[in-house]
């Protein structure tokens, strides 16, 4: 069975979305832990769109298992990571625009300025994670790097998933996932994977550890609706007849 990285950035988007004290991800990452997941994966974003560095200094300080930090490749964030010491670093393309980490990061076209980030982090005794695209060219510079993970990007495969494309994209992953451990690196995982569609991913032997965030954050506020509802009907409750309402 993968172990499951949870990544927790969207409890902080809904915090940002008000720029108050809750819901902490400190606390979503205590009862993700409690859930039995086996890594917090977080993303600090140049733009701290959603997790902000306290998130981060707090987290290091109280996450139980190891805590993965997804991060782009430029001097800010590695003297960050580096300043913080998570567990591993998973570096990530990133663009402000975007509204999510859209395709892998081009290990085979910035191959210099990625072995050299995996260097620094590697010397601290940080593990790097690649998030990559699921292609041979992409595999191939990972290993060259020095990096002993590669996650690969199942955002292809998620969006096909439902139409007859998704075999093919599948297909792709599983070939990644063979090549990557051939070349001696661990294989994990991640982006838009569901309740739907993560038991074909799961399924695959290479799969170490999957990272999912959006999903489970999702899910998680769904079935918390209910008791979170009653909990503010009984104060309200105990409220009025408090004063003989
Ligand atoms: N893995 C990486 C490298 C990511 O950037 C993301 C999104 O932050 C995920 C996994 C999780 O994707 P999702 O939120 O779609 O599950």
């Amino acid at each position: 069975m993968p172990k499951l990285g949870v990544n927790i950035d969207h409890v902080a988007t809904v915090r940002q979305a008000r720029k108050t004290n809750e819901p902490d991800p400190v606390w979503a990452a205590a009862l993700a832990e409690l859930g039995g997941a086996d890594q917090i994966t977080i993303h600090l974003r140049e733009d701290r769109r959603h997790i902000q560095d306290r998130d981060l200094e707090v987290l290091r300080r109280t996450v139980n298992v190891p805590l993965n930090l997804e991060c782009a490749v430029n001097d800010e964030m590695l003297a960050i990571a580096i300043a913080n010491r998570p567990d591993q670093v998973c570096l990530v393309p990133e663009k402000r625009e975007e509204v999510t980490t859209e395709g892998g990061l081009d290990v085979a076209g910035q191959l210099t300025s990625v072995t050299k980030a995996v260097a620094r982090l590697s010397e601290c005794g940080i593990a790097v994670s690649l998030f990559v695209d699921p292609c041979q060219a992409q595999i191939v510079a990972s290993a060259k790097t020095g990096a002993s993970i590669v996650e690969l990007h199942t955002g292809s495969f998620a969006h096909a998933f439902r139409s007859s494309e998704m075999t093919a994209r599948l297909e792709e992953i599983k070939r990644a996932a063979v090549q990557a451990c051939q070349l001696s690196m661990r294989v994990d995982a991640g982006h838009g994977l569901t309740y739907s569609n993560v038991s074909l991913i799961a399924a695959i032997k290479e799969i170490h550890e999957l990272n999912i965030g959006h999903s489970i954050v999702s899910r998680a506020v769904l079935v918390g609706m209910e008791r979170a509802v009653r909990e503010m009907k009984e104060i309200l409750l105990r409220s009025s007849s408090s004063n003989g309402r």
